[in-house]
């Protein structure tokens, strides 16, 4: 029976391009997620857009010195085509800038607003007085009031994950100029979570403890069992949706408050171009909404969004919210700012023709349950070993033997053995095993399970060994390419919402006609005897080392670059204890005389007024400097150096030198502007 669906993939924040960690958490398996319920003939409408309010944006504006508009539609476009390069099949991508969303977000402010179902009210709140400015979200940072993380930001922590009001913060900092912020009254308006819990504690922990994922109910579990409290929804910033109410000016819709209403604005859009009533989607109870998120967004999807969703009265509820752990790039934390991911344009530049590939390591490796490493000499296992070896390689072998038996034409077979007929009954098995994996949002499972039906064939095909008894059994033969190409047309269907484009490929291939999930399930013949298939084409491309290093070498790139950032470099000598370094008595002179030390090349003898005394210092810097430019020059001494004789001259001290960046000695003296040498090396 045909049902209704919304499916919602998070709204990107639109200040820089997509990665693969977004892909792997979100938007690959939504994606198949919804092709797999259209492919079931429901209807589906999947939804997603840009989302272009919040702090992340205004940062990213300041800091090139342009308006976060120009960010927002820089990104958009960007996000937009690459997720279309991509082959994510969403039935719309809007932007939470578009006139729609700002008309429809305003409205569910006023609705609830005209309910009460508001607390207004005037409190204390962060402010940045250099700045001018409130600090709110991610305008401040300071320690976790839960986890002791010390760079949590205003409104969440991103190493628990738990949100909190920026007040709740301890040592709180100003991300825009370091100032430690002051308190100032303003008026806000609040969402009353506490006025919620017991139909959050209904719905979520009594209603959904079977069927959400654990990760998912666990989260929604402890902050509901730490008792909620009222969230602000509005802000003092002048870059998102005004408040629309009165006493709302110079006020903003917060960013998680606006957001979520995009899926539903996005879906208004959609609908008025299908020229269909967007209502059913979002209020009536048959339809069936799921959130795709990462793990960093449960609390907005299963706690506050819902229970605006509740306020306003007249929205269904989610039915799942499949929330995924995070993704890791060869070992390290994904990182925006550090440049350390996979970027989906780099990749669809890099690896044009790849887009099922690498959605195929992403869901062979996803982060499901929990976080997950993405290496590059994975990605190209996974693909010469599976994608190329098992399933390409069966297709190939199918479609080149019929060609070259059969002139391209299906056979008639002749009697079934009892392998075919246990490989036949198998195939019929692999709809159901992978619906079901599918439905319980375990796509990890079902990809695994979909490369088990392309072994299923090539296995088929390796034990009956068609080509070796062309000549003796053509009867044989017939029956064995019947079957084959059985499973060839089951793998072209079931594996469309994983490998949309391969599938497509392959039905090419084989002129495949149109034939539901349904029909693989019931066993019937998909591709008739004397049907005519098309010639082989490649469906997998081998990977090469080059490739693979070409990519690493990027990376290395990246790492290189941060380091020089950062200017992080291990110290070149062993640490020595503060009573080590206490021992040293180091003192500010001058040098009084000077005079080249006879028959030596590097020697000058100095003479030194340390301020307790003077004293006579032979230093090896007669390369470098004359005698005469080196008297009256201010020096840095270690006067309680052992004593030494050096051509008979008893040295009594040490003068401390650097270098400049370029290799040339000089004094270290206080007078030395900052970065004008390396350091304070010691030589
Ligand atoms: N922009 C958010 C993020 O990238 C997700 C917003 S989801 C929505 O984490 F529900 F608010 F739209
Ligand atoms: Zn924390």
């Amino acid at each position: 029976m045909s049902k209704r669906f919304t499916i919602t993939a998070a709204l990107p924040y639109t200040n820089g391009p997509i990665h693969i960690g977004h892909l792997a958490g979100v938007y690959v398996p939504a994606d198949i997620y919804a092709r797999y319920l259209r492919l079931q003939g429901h209807d589906v409408a999947f939804i997603c857009g840009s989302d272009e309010h919040g702090v992340p944006i205004t940062i990213k504006a300041k800091k090139e010195g342009i308006t976060p508009q120009d960010v927002v539609d820089r990104y958009h476009e960007n996000i937009k085509t690459s997720f279309e390069d991509f082959g994510i099949s969403f039935d719309n991508y809007s932007r939470t800038s578009a006139k729609t969303h700002h008309q429809t977000a305003s409205e569910f402010f006023k609705a609830l607003y005209d309910k009460g179902e508001f607390i207004e009210e005037v409190t204390e709140q962060l402010y940045d007085a250099e700045a001018n400015q409130f600090l709110a979200d991610r305008f401040v940072v300071g320690t976790c009031p839960k986890c002791g993380y010390e760079e949590s930001y205003g409104d969440q922590c991103e190493a628990c994950g738990t949100t909190h009001n920026a007040t709740d913060l301890i040592n709180p900092k100003s991300a825009i100029t370091g100032a430690i912020p002051t308190l100032k009254e303003t008026k806000h308006w609040f969402l009353p979570l506490d006025k919620h819990e017991a139909f959050l504690k209904e719905w979520i922990l009594d209603g959904h403890k079977a069927d959400w994922k654990p990760n998912v109910y666990g989260q929604c579990k402890s902050w509901i069992d730490e008792g909620l409290r009222p969230r602000a929804v509005t802000r003092d910033l002048d870059w998102g949706i005004p408040v629309p109410v009165e006493g709302g000016d110079g006020k903003v819709l917060y960013v998680w408050f606006d957001a979520p209403i995009g899926y539903i604005s996005s879906t208004k859009e959609w609908a008025q171009r299908q020229g269909k009533d967007w209502k059913p989607y979002w209020k009536d109870e048959d339809t069936t909404l799921v959130h795709f998120i990462g793990k960093d967004n449960i609390v907005f999807h299963c706690i506050m969004f819902p229970a605006m969703l509740k306020a306003e009265g007249s929205y269904i509820l989610p039915k799942n919210v499949p929330a995924n752990e995070f993704l890791n790039l060869e070992g390290q934390k994904l990182s925006t700012s550090k440049n350390w991911a996979v970027w989906l344009p780099e990749y669809l530049k890099d690896f044009p023709e790849k887009q099922d590939v690498l959605r195929y390591v992403l869901t062979a490796t996803a982060p499901e349950t929990k976080d997950n490493d993405f290496t590059w000499k994975d990605f190209q296992a996974r693909n010469n070993n599976e994608l190329v070896a098992i399933f390409g390689n069966f297709i190939n072998r199918v479609v080149v033997l019929t060609n070259k038996y059969y002139s391209g034409q299906v056979p008639n077979p002749n009697a079934l053995s009892d392998i075919d007929k246990e490989t036949l009954e198998k195939v019929k098995a692999f709809p159901d095993s992978l619906s079901k994996s599918i439905e319980r949002y375990r796509f990890r499972e079902a990809s695994q399970e979909l490369m088990n039906l392309a072994r299923l064939g090539n296995k088929y095909l390796a034990d009956e060994e068609p080509w070796k008894i062309i000549k003796t059994d053509p009867e044989r033969v017939q029956t064995i390419l019947y079957v084959a190409l059985q499973i060839s047309a089951a793998l072209a269907i079931v594996s469309e919402p994983f490998l949309p484009a391969s599938s497509q490929k392959l039905k090419t291939m084989l002129q495949l006609p149109t034939h539901s999930w349904l029909a693989v399930k019931s066993g019937a013949t998909l591709l008739e005897p004397a049907h005519q298939i098309g010639t082989a084409s490649l469906l997998f491309a081998k990977i090469e080392n080059a490739e693979i290093e070409q990519q690493l070498e990027k990376l290395a790139q990246s790492k290189l670059e941060n380091k020089i950032a950062n200017k992080v470099v291990e110290p070149q000598k062993e640490t020595v204890s503060f009573e080590e370094f206490s021992k040293l008595d180091i003192r500010l002179g001058t040098i009084i005389s000077a005079e080249k030390m006879p028959k030596t090349k590097k020697l000058l003898v100095l003479q030194v007024d340390t301020g307790i005394d003077i004293r006579t210092i032979v230093s090896g810097i007669a390369e470098s400097f004359t005698a005469e430019s080196v008297v009256g020059k201010r020096v840095t001494v270690l006067v309680n150096l052992a004593p030494r004789a050096l051509r008979g001259i008893e040295s009594q001290g040490m003068i401390l030198m650097t270098e400049t960046p370029e290799g040339k000695l000089v004094f270290v003296n206080p007078d030395l502007a900052h970065g004008t040498t390396n350091g304070l090396k010691i030589s």
